[in-house]
């Protein structure tokens, strides 16, 4: 949105949600070849949480959606639309928005998922201000979920120490006053697409004896690739979003950049001149939960009071696909 625009959106309400089950680095040393030090001085990582066996990404959702209404004053009634951000579905389908909806047991207001893996949440908001704005929706429930464990592979130490669940939500509508979302950013590169995916499992390559014993339903990547392409596009993304903004680096009261790898989000903040102590990081407690890493974040710093009214952030992510997104917005 052009900041000399006077129309924004702004989140009136949230909360997340991270499964019971803590499983640490010392956790894993027992079921891969790894070490607690290698886990932490290559991604920052010291423990994750861990989705019950029963809990799908609708009932991780289900909980942070509960907890963002309660957080807003509002009721399922209050809703007009519900966007659930995930890489890690219940099912193709229906969407997880839809179960999600049987859970809160709405009425019939529309729902509907958004596939942009750790981009998801800024995808969605980004959705959710021109729906707003355009006077389509009133108010949305924003949902960022994943239990990426479901689709890890065990064996592979190269990522089995890296992902982790949980998920988050915002409700969202017209802000009537100066706070809410002043610039976004976003791209996408297909071409990089088998850098990082779930190969087998899709209409792609259907499930099959031998796609199972492939592995092919678990997520595959290449992580140095990964690394290289994140810290660029996610340093071009918060600086394209502050400059729409009508903003420069030292207006930026706080980086949170989509926590992937402490390395990554360093060196974020560095290509933005923007000092450590203004980024912040909680990669240790949860590793990196995809989509729903950015959102955790913004509730985690507003219920520890870390957030000041008019505060100046800018939110930024790169996920598969690639995805890459930035929003600047004011507290
Ligand atoms: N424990 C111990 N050693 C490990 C290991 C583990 N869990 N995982 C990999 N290694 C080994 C590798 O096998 C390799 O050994 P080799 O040199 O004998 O071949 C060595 O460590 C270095 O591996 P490399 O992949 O070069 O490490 P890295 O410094 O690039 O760090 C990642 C690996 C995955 C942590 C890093 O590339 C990364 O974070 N990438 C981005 C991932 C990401 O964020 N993905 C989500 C998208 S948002």
């Amino acid at each position: 949105m052009n900041p000399k625009q006077d129309r924004r959106i702004k989140i009136v309400g949230s909360g997340y949600y991270v499964p019971d089950k803590v499983l640490t680095n010392a956790d894993l040393e027992k079921m891969v070849d790894t070490s607690d030090e290698w886990i932490t001085t290559r991604s920052g990582i010291k423990e994750r949480r861990i989705a019950a066996p029963e809990q799908a990404s609708s009932d991780l959702a289900l909980e942070a959606a509960k907890r963002a209404l309660d957080d807003a004053g509002m009721t399922k009634d209050d809703i007009d639309l519900i966007i659930v951000c995930t890489a890690t579905p219940d099912t193709a389908f229906p969407s997880t928005a839809c179960w999600v909806q049987k859970g809160l047991g709405t009425d019939h207001i529309p729902a509907l998922d958004i596939g942009a893996a750790c981009s998801g949440f800024l995808y969605g908001l980004i959705v959710s201000e021109s729906l707003i704005l355009s006077g389509t929706n009133k108010r949305i429930l924003l949902i960022a979920t994943e239990s990426l464990s479901k689709i890890t592979d065990w064996e592979d130490r190269t990522t089995a120490v890296l992902f982790g669940d949980g998920a988050a939500a915002a409700v969202l509508e017209e802000s009537d006053d100066d706070s809410g979302i002043l610039s976004h950013y976003w791209k996408a590169d297909g071409n990089l697409a088998e850098v990082l995916l779930q190969p087998g499992g899709g209409s792609r390559m259907p499930c099959s004896y031998a796609v199972v014993d492939e592995k092919m339903p678990f997520l595959r990547m290449r992580g140095n690739e990964v690394f290289k392409h994140a810290i660029k596009r996610m340093g071009e993304a918060a600086a394209e979003a502050i400059a729409k903004a009508g903003l420069t680096h030292e207006d930026v009261d706080w980086l949170i950049p989509h926590q992937a790898n402490i390395r990554i989000i360093t060196a974020t903040g560095k290509r933005l001149h923007i000092p450590d102590e203004k980024v912040f990081v909680n990669i240790h407690k949860y590793g990196n939960t995809s989509c729903v890493t950015t959102p955790t974040a913004l509730h985690e710093m507003k219920e520890t009071g870390m957030l000041k009214q008019g505060d100046i952030i800018v939110l930024v992510a790169f996920g598969a696909g690639f995805t890459w997104a930035a929003i600047t917005y004011r507290w």
